[in-house]
């Protein structure tokens, strides 16, 4: 089995009831040559899934980990599987500054994921800083060790590498800079476990119709997690067509 290509758009903070037209504009951009899966703030969820437009699916943006309990605010991984999403976003570096979410964290919501039946995208990336430093690849490394959790499968995990300086910045990495770190996870994710050379991976950070295709001829690199230009169908459809032809 060969990774599966998917395009993955990340809302954020963004969107409302009316923004859910914007998946009728993206309905004819889909035709099953990849996966697109779109995640919303949670209130979204139940009403995008339930607008049930072929071929694209829901994700959330984070779970805890615990099933349930007195957990103000939060929601469970089976709360958002029963609203109707099949994937979520976990360990984005958004979190992991805003709500210091560490590896472990990660790795928790990872398993109450999976035991709820979602598929998880979690996010690794370095910052400015580290890889000023020279730390990229360690930094990866450890973030893949600490935040995937040995139940993980090609089937139940996707691995988003976003840069953290390279989210909503306008910037990307170089082509080689992309090819060195999607091989480094491919790697640790190989010697780790049986299936890792079929694990989806994809990138993030300033994605958008112009760089979509450069990036996806990238070795190791299936498919895009998307922000900003995953808003508006037509930012977020020639990204869906690129992966598609890749
Ligand atoms: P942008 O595409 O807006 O840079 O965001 C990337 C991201 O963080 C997706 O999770």
């Amino acid at each position: 089995m060969a990774p599966r290509k998917i395009a993955a758009g990340n809302w954020k903070m963004n969107g409302d009831l009316a923004a859910l037209a914007q998946l009728d504009a993206l309905a004819g951009a889909v035709d099953g040559r990849c996966q697109v899966v779109i995640c919303p703030p949670a209130l979204l969820i139940h009403p995008m899934s339930s607008k049930s437009v072929p071929g694209i699916e829901v994700g959330g943006q984070d779970c805890h980990a615990k099933a349930s309990g007195a957990n103000t605010g939060d929601l469970a991984a089976a709360q958002l599987r029963d609203a109707g999403a099949t994937h979520v976003i976990l360990g984005h570096s958004e979190r992991r500054a805003d709500h210091g979410e560490t590896d472990a964290d990660v790795s928790a919501k990872a398993v109450a994921a999976h035991q709820a039946g979602l598929v998880t995208i979690i996010c690794v990336g370095e910052t400015e800083g580290q890889r000023d430093g020279g730390d990229t690849l360690q930094v990866i490394s450890q973030q893949l060790a600490g935040s995937v959790p040995d139940c993980a499968t090609a089937e139940n995990t996707v691995i988003a590498y976003e840069p953290v300086w390279a989210i909503g910045t306008g910037r990307t990495p170089t082509d080689d800079q992309i090819a060195e770190v999607h091989a480094r996870i491919r790697a640790d994710l190989s010697k780790r476990f049986a299936d890792g050379a079929d694990m989806a991976l994809l990138y993030g950070g300033s994605v958008k119709a112009a760089n979509a295709a450069q990036i996806f001829a990238i070795a190791d690199v299936n498919g895009a997690l998307v922000g900003g230009a995953s808003l508006k169908a037509e930012d977020f459809a020639p990204i869906i067509a690129a992966l598609a032809a890749a």
